[in-house]
């Protein structure tokens, strides 16, 4: 009894310091935690966040993501999915939205190239570029590397693309989400930004507790929610 209490009491400190319980699926731990404790790499300033926030001095020409501490790539160096069968045409360069995820995932840029490093000091607005030191450092390769080094994009689900209802089977836009574990989201519409699918449609950066397993643990790949019998995909395709 008195060891059951003490295994409890544990439980209740790391809740503590995690802040909330859904907390232990989120952000802390995951691949996108490139401190120290993360699956992402280790960093000896330990922060989480600062490899793409800042609260001060952040990067005020990124407007798809808030108080953004990263430089921005170039969104005329990629090359676009294009046209689809349905005769949908992507936008010309990717939206900002997609950008703050591509400004790590274009397989160019360093991850631990930011605009504010962490600690005093510096220059306001002339810091963009400086590397975090002693962490997680160059680019993302392999499947990380979406962009594949030259910029295209020809190769994955299109973004920065309209949602067309009735297109390749979508389903209209105030369907509501199935099943539990979208937070705050409730149609499919409100997923989309602008109108348009792109990356943080699908993902969450931050990471995403699998509710429906009701065991503590993330949707994998950084999804929004399960996609297990494609369900993530069914979600907007009636196929
Ligand atoms: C790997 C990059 C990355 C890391 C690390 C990261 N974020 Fe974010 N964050 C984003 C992106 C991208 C968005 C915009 C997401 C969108 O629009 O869907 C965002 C949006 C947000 C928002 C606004 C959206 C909302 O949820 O209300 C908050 C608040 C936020 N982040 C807090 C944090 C905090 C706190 C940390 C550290 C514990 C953190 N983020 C770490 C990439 C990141
Ligand atoms: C600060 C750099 C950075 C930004 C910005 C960033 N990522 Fe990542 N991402 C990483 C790193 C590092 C990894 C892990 C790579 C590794 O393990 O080698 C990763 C991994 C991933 C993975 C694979 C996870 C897995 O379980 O295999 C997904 C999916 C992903 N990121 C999506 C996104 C999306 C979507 C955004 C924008 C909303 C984003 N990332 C923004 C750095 C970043
Ligand atoms: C239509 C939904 C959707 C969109 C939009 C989307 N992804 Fe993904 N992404 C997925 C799914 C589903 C997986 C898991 C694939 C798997 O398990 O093989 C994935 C996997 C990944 C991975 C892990 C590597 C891999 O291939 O398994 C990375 C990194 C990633 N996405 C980044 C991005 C980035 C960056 C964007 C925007 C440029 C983006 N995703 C847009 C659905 C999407
Ligand atoms: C948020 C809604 C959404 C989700 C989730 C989604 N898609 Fe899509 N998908 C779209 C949109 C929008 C288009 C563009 C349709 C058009 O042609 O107008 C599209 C197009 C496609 C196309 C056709 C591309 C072409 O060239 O004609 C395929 C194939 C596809 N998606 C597969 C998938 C798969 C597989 C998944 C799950 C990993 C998925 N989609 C998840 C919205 C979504």
């Amino acid at each position: 009894m008195r060891n059951f209490k003490s295994v409890l009491g544990a439980a209740t400190v790391a809740a503590l310091l995690l802040g909330t319980t859904s907390a232990s699926a989120g952000i802390v731990g995951s691949k996108h935690d490139l401190s120290g404790g993360g699956a992402g790499g280790g960093n000896n300033d330990a922060r989480i966040c600062v490899y793409c926030h800042t609260p001060h001095a952040a990067n005020t020409d990124m407007i798809g993501a808030p108080l953004w501490n990263k430089p921005i790539p170039d969104a005329g160096a990629f090359t676009m999915y294009g046209k689809t069968l349905a005769g949908t045409e992507t936008a010309d360069t990717p939206s900002m939205v997609s950008l703050a995820c591509l400004s790590c995932h274009d397989g160019v840029s360093a991850v631990n190239s930011v605009v504010n490093a962490p600690g005093t000091g510096g220059v306001l607005g002339g810091n963009v570029g400086t590397l975090i030191t002693g962490g997680r450092t160059g680019s993302l390769s392999g499947l990380y590397n979406i962009a594949n080094d030259a910029g295209k994009l020809q190769n994955d689900h299109p973004i920065s693309i309209d949602y067309i209802p009735g297109r390749a089977s979508l389903v209209p836009l105030d369907t509501p989400l199935p099943g539990v574990g979208w937070g705050s989201y409730t149609t499919v519409g409100s997923l989309l930004r602008d109108g348009k699918v792109e990356c943080g449609t699908c993902h969450d950066p931050h990471s995403t507790e699998n509710v429906a397993a009701g065991d503590g643990t993330r949707n994998p790949t950084f999804l929004r929610n399960t996609n297990t019998g494609s369900a993530l995909c069914l979600t907007c395709h009636a196929k």
